[in-house]
């Protein structure tokens, strides 16, 4: 049996956060998921925690710690938190969930990172599905423990925006922590946009995961029936595009995914690309430049749409059989 890899999970429940969480918590013998840590995004820190604690009672994983993170970026204190847009005035509107059965322990998000970065003997996987604000100030407070980490899974880039036309909204919410992270020279693969928006589940799909009615799969066609309205109004997409379960998804079965090894840095100044995540695909600073930088991140660019469904089907069905 292969042996479980070690995870700590930074997210901004968000309906795909918590999909994300439910995959992830779906395969016991495959994750060992050793934390949770909070970081505001989709909705105020208060609402994504509570969120993220609803999501871990659902799944029955009261027994992982979570911390509470960053409340905004540290270097844009006026960033407007939130996008009710999206997930609703609680950050996770639709499905009826159960008041939280644990709390955060008594420590911050930075300080259980560096807790359990410290005392593991092995080297641990980040999946960060929010903004980059926890684990830049990991890095800023701790840049010894970079070496702890195996490497980063994070959603968010692309070549393209879903926040504004140049940028995806995890880099948007804090540009310069999403370019330390970047740059900070721990292997990065990365589930931005130019997979996750072809990794969509249609309402024909939908109906059938609903159909596998267990707790698990009811609950999620009942978030993906939320978060849909999203994509089907505003984004005019066939169907609703899981993003942060792409990020569980590249950990789990990366088979679904087409990547490519590139260097990705992000602007932060500009005055319509601030939050843009810039691709090297070619080398071009190499090659035109002449100046040798190393790929920094494997970055997901295709996705077989079926079997990626298929496999989220399949890890609703086993969480069914958990909970
Ligand atoms: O752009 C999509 C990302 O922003 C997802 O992580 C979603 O949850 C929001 O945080
Ligand atoms: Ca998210």
């Amino acid at each position: 049996m292969s042996k479980k890899i070690p995870v700590i999970i930074d997210c901004d429940p968000g309906h795909d956060d918590a999909l994300a969480l439910m995959w992830a918590l779906s395969a016991p013998d495959k994750l060992d998921v050793r934390g949770v840590t909070t970081v505001a995004g989709n909705q105020t820190l208060e609402k994504v925690t509570r969120n993220a604690l609803k999501m871990l009672t659902v799944c029955g994983r009261t027994d992982i710690p979570l911390a509470v993170g960053a409340a905004g970026p540290v270097c844009r204190p006026n960033r407007e938190v939130g996008a009710p847009i999206v997930h609703g005035e609680s950050g996770l509107d639709g499905p009826q969930l159960p008041e939280p059965a644990c709390e955060p322990v008594k420590m911050s998000a930075l300080e259980l990172l560096i807790k359990l970065l410290s005392e593991s003997e092995e080297e641990l996987t980040l999946v960060v599905l929010g903004a980059h604000t926890n684990v830049a100030c990991l890095f800023t407070a701790r840049p010894d423990l970079k070496e702890k980490i195996e490497r980063i899974y994070m959603m968010g880039g692309g070549t393209m925006g879903n926040w504004t036309p140049a940028a995806e909204f995890n880099i948007w919410f804090d540009p310069e922590s999403a370019r330390t992270v970047f740059n900070s020279g721990v292997p990065i693969t990365m589930a931005g946009l130019d997979a996750t928006q072809k990794a969509y589940v249609t309402r024909e799909e939908n109906e059938l995961l609903r159909a596998q009615g267990g707790k698990a799969s009811v609950l999620a066609a009942e978030l993906i029936d939320y978060f849909s309205r999203y994509h089907y109004k505003i984004e005019g997409f066939p169907g609703c595009t899981l993003h942060d379960p792409s990020a569980i998804a590249a950990l789990l079965v990366p088979e679904v995914f087409g990547s490519e090894n590139c260097r990705v840095d992000v602007e932060t100044s500009g005055e319509l690309t601030s939050g843009m995540t810039v691709i090297d695909r070619i080398n071009y600073i190499g090659k035109i430049m002449g100046r040798e930088v190393n790929c920094n991140a494997e970055v997901l660019f295709t996705v077989d749409r079926e079997a990626f469904v298929r496999e989220f089907l399949a890890a609703m069905k086993r969480l069914d059989a958990l909970v």
